[in-house]
């Protein structure tokens, strides 16, 4: 049961377990989950690790919108562990979100956590993992909501749903990986393998046997659900002679845009349409890094392969290959985000809080340049120059129960600096202070922040993650922000919904949200070899007026810490 390779065995999964909830008030949905140890082989290696329910990736969960969906999480593996529901909103149920240390103190060996929470006003794919340490490379799974019953699709409905999703595979423990760089102050080891459905694919060693084969009719119309689990790295993804039409991303539907690649960051999902129209045959799904960072003395360069294969087709010749872009194309990346239209939109016209924040990575001297960082330093991240110190109790926590000396309020708004962020900076600027700072925000204020990538270390496009909201994506540009002649080009119209956002690699981006979600919310840098090291956030919603605008008490069974 080590493998989930056969996607036909997810598909006819989906046929038997729905059958439309009769009732208009919340279904309860319940799914239990087994955090475990388990013995699995890639690349002719073979090696013990986390999974939930022994699958990698873990199981699909598939709601309806408006049920109640009820996790029960028992963690029987030898980790600490926590798990979050990457883009739900979580409205009012903040405690149920799951970073380490930031909604709830880890699951510790031996132990269990229910999680508990509705899912209200989203539909579209959006997924699950792990979130402590490196253990999301191994745990996680797609998490699907469809309309609720006597609700259709903004789209034709497809004849069949196909979850997709994308990962990185280490020959080493991930914890293993994780300490060395914790310990030597570098950069975390790079993964051995990109994965499609946890398979490597056709172009690696050992794998060819299991390559992931998804069989399609002629004349049929899939929905692809992609998600992409991978840890460190953004992907670009291309089907052999198939456009793709895009009717989502983060779990919001948007205006069907056709295309034939995507750009997936670490935590975007993305619903895609495509109709199987070509001569029968074998097509690759493929996909490649897209790694901005030019300073990068070596990432993966190999090509992962997934197989599009007509049923009926004879599947012993070759598959045809597509050529994906250059591992910097910048240009179809910032081509392909520009693209995407939200379909219903209601983009806040008006500004309560706004923001300023560079972003970025930075060292931390060390000793006699004892460390394998740049210049001898530790690697880190920062926001507005500040690099977030997790606590040792979670922060909702010390909020909600008014525990004292767990984190100061002053979150600054803009730099304490202006300098110029994308040009050359002088090495004095490099090292950020090391805090645990957060920023309070009024119920229902309207946010507008805009990131401003800087040049420290190196230029390279973040991708940005924001726990409990999404956000309107108004402007992105390169170079500098500029205050003045930036905002009239931002779109109040129709602009993208996202979770996480890949920030232009030395350039900027502007977002909006109404922060209506009372509790505490992380934003980081959604590759983990930057979040573990500060590149990260944390938003503090006050409560509103009414008794149906604050934050319920804690559950029973909390994790605390
Ligand atoms: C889930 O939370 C609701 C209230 O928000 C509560 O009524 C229900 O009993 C909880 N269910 C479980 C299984 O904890
Ligand atoms: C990381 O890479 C270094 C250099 O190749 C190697 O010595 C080390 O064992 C690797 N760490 C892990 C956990 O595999
Ligand atoms: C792959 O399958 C072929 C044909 O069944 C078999 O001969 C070969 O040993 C397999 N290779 C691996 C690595 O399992
Ligand atoms: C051809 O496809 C069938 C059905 O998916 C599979 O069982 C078989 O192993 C495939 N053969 C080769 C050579 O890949
Ligand atoms: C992309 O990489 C190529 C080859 O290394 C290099 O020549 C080119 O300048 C790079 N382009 C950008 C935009 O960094
Ligand atoms: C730094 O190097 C000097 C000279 O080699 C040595 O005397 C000193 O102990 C070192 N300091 C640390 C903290 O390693
Ligand atoms: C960040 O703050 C540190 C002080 O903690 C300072 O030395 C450094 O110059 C600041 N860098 C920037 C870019 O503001
Ligand atoms: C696991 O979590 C508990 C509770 O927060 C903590 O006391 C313990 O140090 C953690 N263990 C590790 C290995 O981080």
């Amino acid at each position: 049961m080590a493998r989930f390779s056969s996607m036909m065995k997810l598909v006819s999964l989906l046929c038997l377990i729905f059958v439309a909830p009769l009732a208009a008030s919340a279904t309860i949905v319940r799914y239990k989950f087994n955090v475990e140890t388990q013995s699995v082989t890639r690349l002719c290696n073979t090696k013990t690790m986390l999974t939930v329910n022994g699958q990698y990736p873990g199981p699909t969960i598939y709601v309806h919108e408006g049920d109640n969906l009820i996790v029960e999480v028992n963690n029987n593996g030898p980790y600490n562990v926590t798990l979050h529901w990457h883009g739900v909103r979580q409205l009012k149920s903040c405690w149920a979100d799951g970073p380490a240390y930031i909604t709830q103190c880890p699951i510790t060996p031996g132990n269990k956590f229910i999680h508990n929470f509705t899912i209200t006003g989203q539909e579209g794919t959006l997924w699950w993992h792990a979130h402590i340490t490196y253990l999301r490379a191994t745990v996680h799974g797609a998490l699907v909501i469809l309309p609720r019953a006597g609700k259709d699709y903004p789209f034709p409905k497809p004849d069949a749903e196909i979850p997709i999703i994308l990962g990185e595979w280490w020959n080493a423990n991930v914890e293993d990986v994780l300490a060395d760089a914790v310990r030597t102050g570098g950069v975390p080891n790079d993964s051995d393998a990109y994965t499609i459905n946890g398979q490597p694919g056709d172009f690696y060693p050992c794998s060819k046997n299991d390559t992931t084969r998804i069989l399609v009719e002629h004349g049929k119309t899939y929905l692809l659900r992609i998600v992409s689990a991978a840890v460190v790295i953004p992907h670009f993804f291309k089907i052999a002679q198939h456009t793709m039409t895009v009717v989502g991303v983060d779990g919001v539907y948007t205006k069907p845009y056709t295309t034939d690649v995507l750009v997936m960051h670490p935590g975007n999902t993305m619903d895609v349409l495509i109709t199987a129209k070509q001569v029968s045959g074998l097509y690759y799904i493929a996909i490649r890094a897209y790694n901005t960072d030019p300073t990068s003395n070596g990432f993966l360069t190999t090509t992962t392969s997934a197989i599009l294969q007509y049923k009926c087709s004879s599947n012993t010749s070759d598959p045809v290959l597509p050529s994906l872009p250059g591992y910097n194309d910048t240009t179809t990346a910032f081509k392909f985000k520009t693209s995407l239209r939200n379909l219903k939109p209601s983009v806040p016209k008006t500004v309560d809080e706004e923001m300023f924040i560079t972003e970025g990575v930075g060292v931390v001297s060390c000793p006699n340049n004892s460390c394998a960082g740049y210049n001898g330093g530790r690697v880190v991240g920062s926001f507005n120059n500040v690099s977030l110190i997790m606590p040792d109790i979670a922060i909702l926590q010390a909020y909600y129960f008014g525990i004292k000396g767990v984190f100061t309020r002053d979150f600054p708004n803009n730099p304490s600096l202006a300098y110029d962020y994308t040009g050359n900076v002088p090495l004095g600027l490099w090292q950020p202070e090391l805090a645990t700072k957060v920023k309070v925000l009024k119920f229902n204020s309207n946010v507008q922040i805009v990131f401003q990538d800087t040049a420290i270390v190196a230029i390279e496009e973040h991708p940005i993650h924001l726990h409990g909201h999404n956000f309107y994506v108004v402007g992105q540009g390169f170079g500098n922000y500029n205050p003045k002649t930036d905002p009239p080009s931002f779109n109040l119209v129709d602009p993208v919904m996202m979770n996480t956002l890949g920030v232009p690699a030395g350039g900027w981006a502007a977002i909006r949200f109404t922060a209506n979600n009372p509790g505490v919310w992380l934003m980081h840098c959604h590759l983990e070899s930057h979040s573990a090291f500060g590149f990260a956030m944390v938003f503090i919603t006050k409560n509103g007026p009414s008794k149906s605008d604050k934050l319920p008490s804690p559950p029973p069974d909390l994790p605390k810490c």
